[in-house]
């Protein structure tokens, strides 16, 4: 760098900041690899051929002609951006016409959308829950609804932000039973937990909520074209859609395009609609992800045995892992941690399956408490079983010489 004089301070800890840098030297950085290429299951990083286990793509759509198609029909009808927000300029007949299909497909009444997943966590608990309020969050929950709940406390100072063990409804229950029942509270929770791959226990939760004066937000990020019988999610997964007032999702994962929506009754949602200051105060989603956020609600209608086989490569990667000697943890979905605990032999494990022509994610605190590290695995209802049997083999080959397993 050609620099006269030293940095401004509030830049000095970026020259003085040296973990990524000594990460790369080492060969050991695994983040913000390029991929050149994506060819369903196959991605091209750096010139090769890699086995993706670890998409978020869960029903393999993002790649499909017929999303391609609709997101291009909807740049010709609509041009490549909606040049502002939904409040103002930014909403168009699609949005509208999204989002009384998404409401009918999660059994609520209305829905609205926003312009990522990220966007609607902020969006909607920073409208509902504001001075004197108690939010109420797994500790497992996904950064997005941190993230919302910080912005509101930073909006509105005195929020009761409240956080139970992971899952664990005894502790829900004391939360609960130690906040005056009138006052006003949501109980915040992942559908399947993104790191963890288990499910909420939900019918307690609406239980829990019934009896002490709270509602239900449910993050159905990893959950929706994931579990239920027809990819409903959790609460068809239990059966029933009114176990959580509010529902949200991602596109960005099983719909294989980017943007998210929350839905719930038409007054709640309609008030979220002119207070979530994510959706007032960005640019709408554009046409080509809303056209293909279409197209993956048509498929996964049409084509409930995507669902079925995902859940299927599901239990066989579960199973074949556990078989192998590795700590799955709690996983029930096609999310498959292996719990490995130690950050330098995560790193290992992530090269040496790298190096092997397998692309899965290494995950440290503090996207996972401390001494959780893991790999997070995750599959596609595209996968085929002789590429699901070559992971698990180079898995158990790569994970015996650092003695992982
Ligand atoms: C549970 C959960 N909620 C919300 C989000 C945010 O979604 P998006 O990628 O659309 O911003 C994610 C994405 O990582 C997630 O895993």
């Amino acid at each position: 760098m050609n620099r006269t004089t030293s940095p401004a301070t509030v830049f000095r800890k970026c020259f003085e900041w040296e973990a990524a840098a000594k990460a790369r030297e080492s060969g050991l950085y695994p983040f913000f690899r390029p991929i050149g290429e994506a060819r369903g299951t196959k991605v091209i990083i750096e010139g090769r051929e890699m086995i993706m286990a670890g998409s978020n793509n869960y029903l393999g759509l993002a790649t499909d002609p017929r999303m391609k198609e609709r997101a291009r029909a909807a740049i010709e009808h609509y041009g490549t951006s909606c040049s502002g927000s939904r409040f103002m300029n930014g909403t168009l007949a699609l949005h509208e016409e999204l989002e009384v299909r998404l409401a009918a497909f999660v059994g609520k009444e209305a829905a609205l959308c926003f312009t990522t997943g990220y966007q609607t966590n902020l969006g909607c608990i920073s409208a509902l829950i504001g001075r004197g309020d108690h939010v109420v969050s797994d500790k497992y929950n996904h950064a997005s609804i941190m993230d919302g709940i910080f912005m509101t406390v930073g909006l509105n100072r005195n929020v009761n932000v409240h956080r139970y063990k992971h899952n664990n409804m005894e502790d829900l229950e004391k939360v609960l039973a130690a906040i005056p029942i009138d006052e006003s509270k949501l109980i915040v929770t992942d559908g399947v937990f993104s790191m963890e791959g288990d499910i909420v226990n939900l019918p307690k939760v609406r239980e829990l909520a019934d009896r002490y004066n709270a509602a239900v937000y449910l993050d159905e990020a990893h959950a929706i074209g994931v579990v239920g019988p027809t990819g409903r999610g959790v609460t068809e997964h239990y059966g029933n859609p009114d176990l959580a007032d509010l529902i949200m999702c991602t596109f960005s994962k099983s719909f294989g395009s980017i943007g998210g929506f929350v839905a719930g009754d038409h007054m709640v949602v309609d008030y979220i609609k002119h207070f979530a200051r994510p959706l007032i105060f960005s640019a709408s989603i554009p046409p080509a992800n809303l056209g293909a956020a279409m197209a993956a609600l048509d498929i996964m209608q049409e084509e409930p045995d995507r669902v079925r086989r995902l859940q299927q490569i599901a239990q066989k990667m579960i199973a074949g892992f556990t078989e192998l000697g590795f700590n799955v943890g709690t996983a029930e979905t096609p999310i498959v941690p292996l719990v490995i605990g130690d950050d330098e032999k995560t790193f290992l494990f992530w090269k040496s399956m790298f190096e092997r022509g397998v692309y899965v994610n290494p995950v440290i605190s503090p996207a996972v408490p401390p001494n959780r590290s893991l790999i997070r695995t995750s599959y596609m209802a595209i996968h085929e079983d002789h590429e699901l049997d070559t992971i698990l083999e180079i898995s158990g080959e790569e994970a015996r010489k650092i003695g992982i397993i």
